[in-house]
Parts: C-alpha cells; structure tokens; sequence
C-alpha cells in the first residue's frame, strides 16, 4: 500500500502559480512563472500562430495517424534551420540528428537518457550556479550525475567568468557541460562574444561536451539570429585536425512562438560524422519509443505552418520583437519607479539584464514578505518575469520592493 509515500515539496516555479491562484486579493501579482502577459496581464496567442492554427485545422489531408518516433520532419527541418541558420555546416554535411521533442524539458530529458545510457565518455554533467531549478531533477533522473560550475558573481551581479572557466578547465576530461544559449535563466546575464570563445576554448581543450538549453531564442534581442550566436559559435567549430565539435541542443518554441502547453520542441544531435549521426539518431529514437511512443501532431504541426510560410513567419518574428521590446520597457519602467519609490540600492543591473527575467538580488525573506504584505507572487531566489509587469502595475511593485528593502 501507499502509507509510506510521503508529500512531495510545491514545485520552486511551478507551484508559486498555486499560491498565486488561491490568493483573493485584487492586487495580487504572478511575476513567478515565466510566461508572456500582456500589458493588461492576459496571455497572448501570437496572431501569426491563430493564422497558422487555422490552416492547420481547415487542411482535410490532415489525418490523426501516428507520426514517426522522431516527429515531424518538416518541423524538425525548420526547427534546425532556425537554430543553426539555413545552410548550416552540420545540417549540409549530414552530421546534424533532429527529433521533435515535449519541448524543451522533453528535450532535456531525451538527451539525458541517450547521454546516460550510451555516451561513454562520462556520465557527469555540470550546471551552472544558479540554473533553471527542474535542471537537476531532470538530468539526476535520467541517470547523470549532477556537479556545479560558477557562472553568477552576486557582488558584482556580473558573469564570474573567472570562476567558470577555472571550473569548467578542472571539469572531468569528457564531461557534459550544460550552456543556457541566450537570455540565461535565472539570471539574465550572458557571456559576452568575446567570453563565449574562451568558454569555447576551455570546452575543446577539456574534450567537454556542450548540451546547450535554448527556450529564450528571439527574447534576449528581438532577432532570432543574434539570439542563436553563441549556439552557431560553437556548431561551426573544428578541434584537433578539424575533427568538428559535438554538442546537444534542446530547443523551445514554448516562449517564442507562446506555445506553453502545446509543447512543441526539437532535441538537436551534432555528430562528428554522418556515420556516427546515424547511430545516435537510431538510439535516440529508442529512448523516445520507451518514453512516450512519438510526439504529439498539432502544436508542431502550428509551428511548421508558421515558419513554412514567408508571411507567417514575418509576422511572428514582429511580434516576437515586440514582446521582447515590451519586456525591455519595463525594464526601465521599473528602474524609473523604483527610483521614485525611493528603494535603496542601484537597480541597474534590472536594466543590463536579458531575456524574460530579471534577478533582483531580493533575499527570500524579502521575497516572501512580498507575498504575504503585498501578495506578489515571484520564486523565492529574487527572480521576477518581467513579462508579468505592467505600465498600470510597475509602481505598486516598486512600493512593494522598497518597502521589501526598508524592513
Ligand atoms: C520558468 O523558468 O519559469 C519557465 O521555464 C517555466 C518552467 O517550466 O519552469
């Protein structure tokens, strides 16, 4: 029997949308979650994404059949395309394996199993400190073993680049090592261009092995190529003989194209040679088998018709910029209220910051009284999603953080 199960703990993310829920307060706020709000705090299906919802659903040759393990290969076409660009060295030379995914978290936890079960090389994987909280269960139970790298400086609330690349330059020769692509999550801090070659370097030099977590593509700068730098850095590179660098992508289309619940993903496999491509691919698709089958049809059949169709696609990469132009003005909204709300401290590091979230520096006593004086719900690490901030609500969050500060 089941009396010896015990309560597992509220999901750190997931389970402040709980409390948020339960709360009656009219002035209560979810800045917890990362997910886009309007200004007036209402998700948003992107226009092109309705259009494109519509062919699908109109299209009679469309059936319900299984789709293969691997999914759909238009989208996985597309979707490597989009993260790699059009005519990318591993995709031409054959070299490049791309499955659909549940998104990236299903990304992430195909990958581990493949990793876990059949890369020989090790079975550690380093995550930066901090990191995207489910990253540890999702690789501890796919059988890896979990070990951290430096990667924020609190005092400086900068990149410790220094203490990333001692760590990751005493990493075990082979290890996994994983890299958020852009607008890092939970801290909004990236690498510069200059950096991301060092980390480069100490990856090839260690033989690492990079599994990039890309969910922001397209939300750090509003474009979709500047945003795939770092990742298409690393894609191109040669080592020792011109032997091209292998690497992991688990990719997201959950924020950028809004399609949350829909979980549409692709897990990306960079193999040195074709051969070697092929392997993988077949053993990767064993791992999907066991897990779940094959993916699910509509929300990548939606993501193919937008990114398929030149119109579609102009109109979801201008919403895209402004969801991200949104993000970026409050931003400097905040910085503006919190300055007339008289909040002790510099807060500029809320505006340097990329991507969905902003990492305050807020303590959890301070974010917890946040909560429970002016219910502002938001995880507990001082992180807000800043798609959940308003022109209408940014001075009541400044009042409550300057008073946050004061107590
Ligand atoms: C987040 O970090 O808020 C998002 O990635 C949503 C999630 O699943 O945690």
């Amino acid at each position: 029997c089941f009396e010896g199960v015990q309560q597992a703990p509220p999901d750190p993310i997931l389970g402040i949308t709980d409390g948020f829920l339960k709360d009656t307060s009219p002035q209560k706020l979810n800045l917890g979650v990362g997910a886009y709000r309007t200004e007036e705090g209402r998700p948003l299906v992107l226009s092109a994404v309705r259009k494109a919802e519509r062919m699908v659903v109109d299209d009679a040759t469309r059936n319900k059949e299984y789709i293969p393990m691997g999914g759909n290969p238009q989208f996985c076409a597309l979707s490597a395309a989009l993260a790699f660009g059009p005519d990318s060295d591993c995709s031409r030379e054959g070299r490049l394996a791309t499955l659909q995914a549940l998104s990236g978290t299903g990304a992430l936890a195909v990958g581990g199993a493949f990793l876990a079960r059949h890369y020989q090389a090790s079975k550690a994987i380093y995550l930066p400190v901090p990191t995207w909280g489910n990253h540890h269960g999702v690789f501890g139970s796919a059988g890896l073993v979990v070990r951290p790298y430096r990667y924020y400086h609190a005092p400086t609330r900068a990149l410790d680049y220094a203490g990333l690349i001692a760590d990751l330059g005493a990493a075990e020769p082979g290890a996994i090592v994983l890299l958020h692509a852009c607008a890092h999550n939970p801290t909004g801090v990236d690498p510069s261009p200059e950096q991301w070659r060092g980390i480069l370097r100490v990856v090839q030099e260690r033989r690492l092995l990079p599994f990039f977590d890309s969910a922001y593509q397209g939300f750090a700068s509003g474009d979709l190529d500047a945003d795939a730098a770092a990742l298409r850095l690393f894609a191109s590179a040669r080592g020792p003989g011109g032997r091209p660098q292998e690497l992991l992508l688990a990719q997201s289309f959950a924020k950028n194209m809004g399609l949350y619940g829909e979980r549409v993903g692709a897990l990306h496999v960079i193999a040195a040679c074709p051969q070697v491509r092929g392997r993988v691919e077949s053993q990767v698709k064993i791992a999907v088998r066991q897990m779940y089958s094959s993916p699910p049809i509509h929300g990548a059949a939606v993501a193919t018709a937008v990114m398929a169709n030149p119109a579609l696609s102009a109109e979801w990469q201008a919403e895209l910029a402004s969801m991200a132009g949104r993000i970026k003005a409050m931003r400097a909204a905040l910085v503006a209220a919190l300055a007339e709300a008289g909040a002790p401290g510099s807060w500029d590091h809320i505006t340097s910051q990329i991507g969905m979230f902003s990492y305050t520096g807020l303590t959890k006593e301070q974010c917890i009284h946040l909560r429970d004086k002016w219910h502002i719900y938001m995880t507990l690490d001082g992180r807000i999603s800043m798609a959940g901030v308003s022109h209408k609500r940014v001075r009541y969050l400044a009042d409550a953080i300057a008073d946050a500060v004061r107590n």
